[in-house]
């Protein structure tokens, strides 16, 4: 297992480039299985997620190759229509493939995923969407099935705003038969981007941006190219470890306009930051301000930018919170940022900081992909030698972050055990 070792405390300086988004290209792949035939997607990041997809694809039957930012996926010869545990547990977006399967091709089987680090994360949604559509779900040793003849248009509200299940619903309901509505769907830059990419294929998408899409199923939809949207949460995180560290540091190929609330925080922090259609200027302050942040469905502060941002706050000048709205137990980075130094008392879903002049190097674990990122910033303001242990949950959601930050003047490096 890789572990990360930094010595802090450094300034970053220089410029960085951002790479696809996983969240978007993980539905992407999915969404293959809609057609068949030669999908291409482009600006894919190197990362383990992707890989696991890759994976489950592969499973599937699916030929998949990789080479230079570039995935094709040719589904024209499907063997089999199960995802098995051993990929699922390790990747919960593995439940992206349930809707497109059941869709065009009657059936899917799908590992139920199981808990993860940070609360019971359910997937109820998901299956509700697939029902109103006419799908038949069972469950069988461990495993969803899911099975129709052919889905059939309906109204889907949801009770609460969900990525996932509104990206399941509408992967799904592109092949139903009718009309589809969806009502309280997810906002986020990652829904826009599948449903941009569905429409390319020839899908009947309408509302794109909106709380209520419409749908207007069709016999088939064609194998799609597709190049997909900078990763908003990559930029944000350097964005607040330029923050914490003072930095001085260009964030290039981004999409500014997906990281308003981000962006706003750290104004609010002390940050100078500029912006243009696709680079962020950050220049850190001295010392960082106090912010009270809450977590909120895009447009607002996104969760999975909560725990970069309390590692921001670490040194702020006086009392900080932050408080998670979507998932409140999403906090397995603070016993591990207190290693540090930090001081963060925990009230239910809201963290009280209370800024430090400086945190301290030492053996820290990570535990999920943001948390990981947070001990990153940690260890990049801390005076002396931070061992982060667990990186590949990192490498999970980050391209090559060690290089991206040693090219900004970090001392970082990554060690094999
Ligand atoms: C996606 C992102 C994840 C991000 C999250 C919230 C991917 C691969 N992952 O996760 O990085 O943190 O959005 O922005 O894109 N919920 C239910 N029932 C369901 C589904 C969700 O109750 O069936 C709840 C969740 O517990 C949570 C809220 O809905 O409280 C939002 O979760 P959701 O938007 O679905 O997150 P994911 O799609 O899993």
């Amino acid at each position: 297992m890789d572990k990360f070792v930094i010595n802090g405390p450094c300034t970053l300086r220089g410029a960085v480039e951002i790479s696809g988004a996983k969240n978007a290209v993980l539905p992407l792949m999915a969404a293959a299985l809609l057609t068949r035939g030669k999908s291409v997607i482009e600006n894919v990041p190197n990362l383990r997620d992707v890989s696991t997809m890759m994976r489950l694809l592969g499973i599937l039957g699916a030929e998949v190759e990789f080479e230079k930012g570039v995935i094709t996926i040719d589904t024209t010869r499907l063997t089999s229509f199960e995802a098995p545990y051993d990929l699922v547990r390790t990747m919960r977006a593995s439940i992206y493939v349930l809707g497109p399967l059941v869709a065009a091709h009657r059936e899917a089987r799908v590992s139920m995923p199981g808990g993860c680090a940070w609360g019971p994360r359910p997937i109820d949604l998901h299956l509700m969407a697939l029902e109103r559509l006419g799908a038949k779900i069972t469950f069988e040793h461990g495993y969803i099935n899911a099975a129709a003849r052919r889905l059939k248009g309906a109204e889907v509200v949801f009770p609460i705003s969900s990525v996932g299940a509104t990206a399941q619903a509408l992967m799904a309901s592109v092949l139903a038969k009718g009309v589809t509505v969806l009502k309280n769907s997810a906002l986020e830059p990652e829904i826009v981007e599948l449903a941009k990419a569905l429409r390319s294929a020839g899908a009947e998408i309408e509302g794109l941006g909106s709380s209520t899409m419409t749908v207007t199923g069709v016999e088939t939809i064609d194998p799609f190219r597709y190049r997909v949207m900078p990763d908003r949460i990559e930029a944000g995180t350097f964005a607040a470890a330029a923050a914490a560290t003072a930095g001085r540091v260009r964030i290039t190929k981004c999409a500014p306009a997906h990281l308003g609330a981000v962006l706003d925080a750290l104004k609010v922090c002390g940050a100078k930051i500029d912006i243009d259609e696709d680079n962020i200027d950050v220049q850190g302050p001295d010392r960082v301000e106090p912010v009270h942040v809450v977590t909120r469905e895009y447009p607002g502060f996104p969760t999975d930018m909560q725990a970069q941002m309390m590692a921001v706050l670490c040194r702020a000048k006086g009392t900080s919170t932050v408080k998670d709205t979507i998932y409140p137990d999403r906090f397995t980075h603070v016993p591990e940022l207190r290693r540090l130094a930090a001081n963060i008392r925990l009230d239910g879903n809201l963290a009280v900081i209370n800024g430090v002049r400086g945190l301290e190097g030492a053996p820290v674990m990570a535990t999920d992909i943001r948390a990981s990122s947070a001990l990153i910033i940690g260890a990049l303001m801390a005076k002396g030698r931070t061992e982060i242990l667990r990186v590949y949950h990192i490498d999970r959601g980050y391209e090559t972050i060690e290089k991206k930050l040693r090219k900004l003047g970090a001392d970082i490096q990554r060690v094999s055990d």
